[in-house]
């Protein structure tokens, strides 16, 4: 039976879809998300069909790891697992401007530099304009790797399916970005769901069967979900998200997903005059321009992913103004967890601090998400209060309870010698309690300070007048 064209009001979030139009959407809650659509409504099968037979396997039947196309930049490959899986989808999603273009392009030519055919397919920019790009990031492409890497500008997916069967030489292919591809036959405009959808099912079909590694770049919303279908996130193998602060030139490549790797990886990246940059020691950069003795200041000893990062962590405090509750502005941490930390160092160790305002900051445009951070915020809290720095040479970790005690985070020993290594020589971390795990060593030249209890470390300041 002939499939019928309908219209349709498509929830742009969740794309649950209605037949009139409605301010909420009743599937997730959302508003002013339904869009007029033309779907084709394929009439119901009444009679039940027949499928071939499957074959199956045993588990524990031989296999080899998949190959990997290094993409020549290395922090790139940590995130991906080890590189490019052959037959396999990435997306990588982030703000508009926030660099994902310009991290493809220089992936796609070191990609050329190493001899393997890849296509870049643009829907947002001129060839000329990636051209011109390309020659300000100063880009290595050897004349002869030159034949290896193929750029388009196109948002017709069908064009681009046609080129891919036709040539079947490319190991790499780049779409920027998924929301601006179009597929004939489909009447809504690039960037709805449906065309989102079938756009990437198309590519993605076709990266399975032909084998090649398969890059879609994709726009996050305001909200910080990818703009089009969530469903996309399935589709893929990998999500990749490259975030950071535009006013800041760091750039963080982080993976939620990754069905050939680790999803708790991080690559670092500085955005230059000449491109991105891959920052290999991203805690001398973080730390770079840290004053050692200004009182609100302390350095956490962090985890982003398997890799140990310092950061600093810094507190203003300032009288409260006006009626009502103090003011608690956070940037880069968790307000819920400030509260607390608060609450504990008032109920516990006896500092008050609810007649003040809170300014918290993590420098660098870096998010903490770790509850070990708890202790560099309570001693930057402490510092900030009392008016005295903490020791330029110390470094911070551990999580803290309500009563004030202070616990074990995960990973002691790689946060110790990152501190080592960054030439710091005090490290205040939660006491050793546990039978179970044996007691860290330190690395040479750092001494251990634990800490038992938070009014330990509020002693400390305002006994002895050092930290
Ligand atoms: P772009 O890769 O176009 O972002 P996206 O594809 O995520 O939308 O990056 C654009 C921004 O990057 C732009 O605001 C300028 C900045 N940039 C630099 O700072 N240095 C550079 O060498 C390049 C190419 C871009
Ligand atoms: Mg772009």
């Amino acid at each position: 039976m002939a499939k019928k064209p309908t219209i349709r009001f498509v929830c742009q979030n969740c794309q649950a879809s209605y037949l009139k139009w409605q301010g909420k959407c009743e599937n997730c809650g959302e508003w002013n998300t339904l869009e007029e659509e033309k779907v084709e409504v394929t009439p119901r099968r009444t009679i039940a069909l027949k499928g071939g037979g499957l074959s199956t396997v045993r588990l524990d039947g031989k296999t080899t790891p998949p190959q990997r196309i290094h993409s020549g930049i290395e922090e790139f490959n940590r995130v991906l697992g080890g590189g490019f899986v052959p037959g396999s989808v990435v997306l990588v999603g982030g703000d508009p401007g926030i660099g994902k273009s310009t991290l493809m392009l220089q992936a796609t030519c070191a990609l050329a530099g190493t001899g393997h055919e890849v296509l870049y397919v643009s829907g947002e920019e001129a060839i000329d304009q990636i051209r011109l790009r390309a020659q300000r990031l100063g880009l290595d492409v050897k004349p002869d790797a030159l034949n290896t890497l193929d750029l388009a500008a196109s948002i017709n997916v069908t064009d681009i399916v046609t080129t891919l069967e036709e040539r079947h030489v490319h190991k790499v292919v780049v779409i920027d970005s998924i929301q601006t591809m179009w597929l004939e036959g489909i009447e809504s405009a690039p960037g709805s769901v449906s065309q989102v959808r079938a756009c990437a099912f198309e590519l993605i079909r076709l990266a399975k069967t032909l084998g090649f590694a398969l890059v879609l770049i994709g726009h996050v919303t305001k909200e910080g979900s990818l703009a089009g279908p969530r469903v996309l996130e399935h589709m893929v193998d990998a999500v990749l998200y490259f975030e950071g602060d535009r006013g800041h030139q760091f750039r963080i490549l982080r993976a939620a997903k990754n069905r050939f790797g680790a999803t708790d990886e991080i690559g670092v990246f500085a955005m230059t005059d000449s491109g991105l940059k891959e920052v290999p020691n991203p805690s001398a950069l973080f730390l770079a321009e840290r004053h050692g003795n200004i009182a609100g200041s302390a350095v956490f000893a962090g985890l982003e992913g398997t890799r140990p990062v310092l950061m600093e962590v810094q507190v203003l405090l300032s009288p409260k103004t006006g009626e009502g509750a103090p003011r608690r502005a956070v940037i880069g941490w968790d307000t819920a967890r400030l509260n607390m930390i608060l609450a504990v160092l008032e109920a516990r160790c006896g500092l008050k601090l609810s007649s003040m305002d809170v300014y918290l900051n993590i420098t660098g445009g870096i998010k903490i998400t770790e509850p070990a951070a708890d202790l560099a915020v309570a001693a930057a809290l402490i510092s900030a209060a009392t008016g005295k720095p903490t020791a330029s040479d110390a470094a911070y970790f551990g999580e803290i309870g309500l009563s004030g005690e202070l616990r074990q985070v995960s990973q002691t020993e790689l946060r110790l010698k990152e501190i080592a290594k960054l030439g710091f020589r005090q490290a205040f971390l939660p006491r050793h309690v546990s039978s179970t795990s044996a007691r860290p060593r330190p690395p040479q030249g750092l001494s251990l300070q634990e800490i038992g209890h938070l009014s330990d470390l509020v002693a400390l300041f305002t006994i002895k007048g050092v930290s």
